[in-house]
């Protein structure tokens, strides 16, 4: 592993500020003001749900594979470790920092020399870091006939199946058991195409049966795919490696199998929950935000409802540009699989009902444990009520300052944004969360406009960069 560059979560307490007292030992935290308004302009890089499993894609050919626009962020680091333990070898290096940014380079490039034959076993010690490292299950059955990789569990979100992918792959004509917590997966005489239904668009389920069927023999198609932006971006990278895919971004992919993939240069398509972080913080503070990288097509329910909101939406020739100028009114939101609300977004939503005038109704279809954060955010002040999988939010005109603890990724983003919507100064703990899937969401905070600190935990230099 390259110790060329760190990981930004580390080094985030800005030269000159007071340092912050951490009020939980060796915890990190993120400190806000409140009351701030987001303003200027931010640079979103890849997206960490594409470059995971496009680093994944690259088993698929031996040589190199050099992946773009990569979000500097732990994942990654996670991901490269899993794929040098299958004997590949993984340097990253700085990718070009986006104009008028300062600072280290929020991307990194990813080169990967993957091996003739790339080793088969993915272990717990990096399945359970990081969920995504089951992206390798596919990729490796369709080379190596053999895979076994740890079942990654549930997480805080929920308990997250693998049964599509596994009934998936049996469909081709794979062995699969589980044992001692590893799926198991073997194909000896190799997949075979076949016709595959999924129950739900799962977006890992669809990546693992469309890198497996790019090896099959013969054609596959695969019913009821997710179609998210993620799934198109691998899609083009297999298709440019020489796959043979069409229908990519509707929901029935048609596999022709081919002999053998070519490795290739990918640039990684912006990430649109960053994006979409970006784009309700600025509503939610009123603020107006230009928010480059990201297409607005990628969010255009979102968008939609912030226009709903009372919220000002412009695409612009570089992403789009999003303005409140008056307290949000209360909007419903439903998530659904692409293009429906992300699930991703839901902590987002639920901050800006938090603040809205009137009601909101926010329903979570896609995981069974996304509104355990409501129980930090109503530390906040917030008023909701939890029924299933439905949350009535009514909003207030202010959120009041308190500790508070990211549970996830996205809901440790979410909290940070409404502690800007809080009176006074808010502290976020275990927010090594966030730098799971935002690079320098400080520093990005900071040049909007944010009076924000970072304590450190001792970084773990097992995974920086
Ligand atoms: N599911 C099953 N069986 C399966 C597969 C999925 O029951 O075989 C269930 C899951 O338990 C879940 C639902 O289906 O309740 C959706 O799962 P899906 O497979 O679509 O999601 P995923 O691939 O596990 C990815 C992202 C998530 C994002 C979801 C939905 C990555 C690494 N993760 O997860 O991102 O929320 O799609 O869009 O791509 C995040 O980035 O913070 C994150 C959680």
């Amino acid at each position: 592993m390259t110790n060329s560059l760190r990981t930004p979560s580390r080094n985030d307490l800005e030269a000159g500020a007071p340092p912050v007292t951490p009020t939980i030992a060796d915890v990190d935290l993120i400190r806000v003001e409140g009351g701030a308004r987001l303003n200027g302009e931010v640079a979103v890089v890849g997206a960490k749900n594409s470059a995971l499993k496009l680093m994944a894609a690259a088993l698929l050919a031996p040589g190199r594979t050099v992946i773009t626009n990569v979000p500097r962020i732990t994942d990654i680091a996670i991901m490269a470790e899993v794929l040098r333990r299958l004997g590949c070898q993984v340097e990253i290096t700085p990718d070009e920092v986006p104009a008028g940014r300062q600072g280290p380079p929020p991307s990194v490039v990813v080169n990967i020399d993957v091996p003739d034959e790339p080793g088969t076993e993915a272990d717990y010690d990096l399945v359970r870091r990081l969920r995504a490292s089951i992206a390798v299950l596919g990729p490796l059955l369709a080379r190596r006939g053999y895979v076994r990789v740890a079942h990654p569990g549930g997480d805080a979100i929920g308990s997250r199946g693998l049964d599509m992918h596994v009934a998936g792959l049996a469909r081709m004509g794979a062995e699969i058991s589980g044992e001692h917590g590893f799926v198991i997966a073997s194909a000896p005489q190799g997949l075979q195409g076949a016709t595959i239904w999924l129950d739900f668009p799962s977006v890992g389920a669809t990546e693992n049966l469309v890198m497996a069927a790019v090896l099959a023999k013969g054609s596959t198609e695969i019913d009821n795919a997710a179609r998210e932006p993620e799934i198109v971006d691998i899609c083009s990278m297999l298709i440019a490696m020489g796959a043979k895919i069409e229908g990519v971004g509707t929901s029935t992919l048609r596999v022709e199998g081919v002999e053998a993939l070519s490795p290739v240069r990918h640039a990684t398509v912006g990430d649109r929950i960053v994006a979409g972080t970006w784009a309700f913080g600025a509503a939610m503070t009123r603020g107006d935000v230009l928010v480059n990288g990201v297409d607005p097509a990628f969010l255009d329910i979102a968008l939609d409802k912030l226009v709903s909101a009372g919220g000002v939406v412009e695409p612009e020739k570089t992403g789009f540009r999003v303005r409140m100028d008056d307290r949000p009114k209360a909007v419903d939101v439903v998530t659904l699989p692409f293009p429906g609300f992300a699930t991703d977004l839901l902590p987002m939503a639920i901050g800006l009902a938090s603040v809205s005038d009137g009601a909101s109704l926010v329903t979570e279809n896609i995981f069974d444990g996304r509104f355990m954060f409501v129980n930090e955010m109503a530390r906040l002040g917030a008023d909701i009520k939890t029924d299933g999988h439905h949350a009535v939010v009514r909003g207030r005109e202010r959120l009041s300052s308190a500790p508070v603890r990211a549970t996830d990724i996205r809901a440790g983003a979410g909290l940070v944004i409404a502690a800007l919507c809080a009176d006074g100064i808010t502290e976020i703990s275990h927010v090594h969360h966030i730098d799971r899937g935002y690079p320098d969401f400080v520093g990005d905070l900071s040049a909007l406009g944010v009076e924000v600190q970072r304590a450190a935990a001792p970084e773990d230099p097992q995974f920086s960069f």
